[in-house]
């Protein structure tokens, strides 16, 4: 099988098509712009594998996406490349709208002029992944049930709201022209190689350098965490096994507060590399909130469970163990992800932030 991943030099696309190559016979193109969330590094031992090929594509670019699909003639695509960062997407949604919705729009059109002439067995077996986000659900209440496939959707920010109208696209080309497609909507995902702008490696990092641990609001508001590689089995598994048109949540079946979550890799990096200025917690700092922040995530994975047989093999403590370590085993990597560009959004999103002080005093474990 020949497959086509865009975003493959991402945080979730390096560990699909690490697996890919590791544990497949599949041949991968991956197809990336390499912005400031690619790096290439990131797919070790793929990178140079026979059955590996990078290209360089920017998926708003519909002249080289038809270029793309003439010269590769994938047997399927698995589309992950997006902007991906809320707190970036409210700072500047031009480029959401244009990577998420666009982009998406380009390789929908282009996959549906070359599957429409695709015949026989190869027509059949086509197929496009698109791979979305439990937020264009919008939030829930402490209580309220965990988002089905069929909760109505609901996007509280331009990152949510891009991802949310590339799902529409993408059932609308199912349902108008018959593009054969599946679709996953996944909670929040954390493990090795992911950029240190998202909350566990941020803090991890951070708390190495002695650095506030920059908690917005009151830390109360929950998340599903998935570790990425049972993620990118869910999403092997959906694209060999899922029924077309049909839509599949993927959780990690593994809720907790920001502040919980803090305070796990304290205790982790307390035993694992103990600082002698004190706990790691004393670094922890509540600052003004993310607007509209989302209060709670959480995934009924019912469907994907029952139809598909998939469900989640990592606990969150062995998860965030696992990842805990490996940023300590890779400092390279980090040094080379952190660049110029990367100080920059540092700045932009934490300096101007008002820190509550009382807040930091007051809230305890
Ligand atoms: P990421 O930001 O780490 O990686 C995105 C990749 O897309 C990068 O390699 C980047 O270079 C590439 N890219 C961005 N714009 C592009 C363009 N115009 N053309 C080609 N490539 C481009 O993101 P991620 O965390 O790996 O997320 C992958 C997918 O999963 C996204 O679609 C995201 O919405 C979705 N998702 C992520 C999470 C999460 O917790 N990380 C949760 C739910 C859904
Ligand atoms: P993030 O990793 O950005 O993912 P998402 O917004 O897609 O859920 O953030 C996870 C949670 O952590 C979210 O509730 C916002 C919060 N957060 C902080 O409290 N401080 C931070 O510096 C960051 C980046 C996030």
């Amino acid at each position: 099988m020949k497959l086509l991943i865009t975003g493959g030099a991402g945080f979730i696309g390096s560990a699909v098509v690490r697996q890919y190559i590791a544990e497949t016979e599949a041949t991968v193109v991956n197809v990336d712009a390499l912005t400031y969330a690619g790096n290439l590094d990131s797919l070790a031992e793929a990178r140079y594998h026979p059955r590996h090929q990078f290209v360089q594509v920017d998926i708003r670019n519909r002249g080289a996406v038809e270029n793309l699909f003439r010269e590769y003639r994938p047997d399927a695509i698995m589309h992950l490349a997006a902007e991906s960062h809320v707190d970036r997407s409210i700072e500047g949604p031009a480029a959401f709208v244009e990577t998420n919705i666009t982009g998406t729009h380009n390789l929908l059109e282009v996959a549906r002029g070359y599957w429409s002439e695709l015949e026989g067995k190869d027509r059949e077996g086509f197929r496009f992944h698109h791979v979305s986000t439990d937020e264009v659900y919008g939030d829930l209440g402490p209580n309220d049930p965990a988002f089905t496939e069929e909760t109505p959707y609901a996007p509280s920010s331009p990152y949510s709201a891009s991802k949310a109208a590339s799902d529409h696209l993408v059932r609308a080309w199912h349902r108008t022209y018959g593009l054969p497609v599946v679709i996953t909507n996944c909670s929040n995902n954390y493990g090795p190689y992911q950029f240190p702008e998202k909350l566990i490696p941020l803090m991890i990092l951070n708390a190495l350098e002695g650095k506030p641990l920059p908690i917005y609001g009151k830390g109360e508001n929950i998340r599903d965490w998935l570790y990425v590689d049972d993620h990118a089995y869910a999403l092997r598994n959906v694209l060999a096994t899922g029924q077309l048109g049909r839509t599949y949540n993927i959780g990690g079946r593994c809720e907790h507060t920001n502040l919980e979550v803090v305070h796990a890799i304290c205790a982790i990096l307390d035993r694992t590399v103990p600082d002698s200025a004190g706990p790691y917690e004393r670094l922890i700092q509540f600052i003004s909130d993310r607007p509209g922040h989302d209060l709670r995530y959480a995934i009924d994975d019912t469907r994907i469970a029952t139809e598909l047989g998939w469900q989640p093999k990592e606990s969150f403590d062995s998860g965030l163990q696992k990842t805990v370590q490996w940023y300590l085993n890779n400092p390279a990597w980090v040094e080379r992800v952190r660049s110029g560009e990367y100080c920059e959004w540092m700045r932009q999103n934490y300096t101007n932030r008002e820190t509550n002080t009382t807040e930091s005093k007051a809230t305890k474990k």
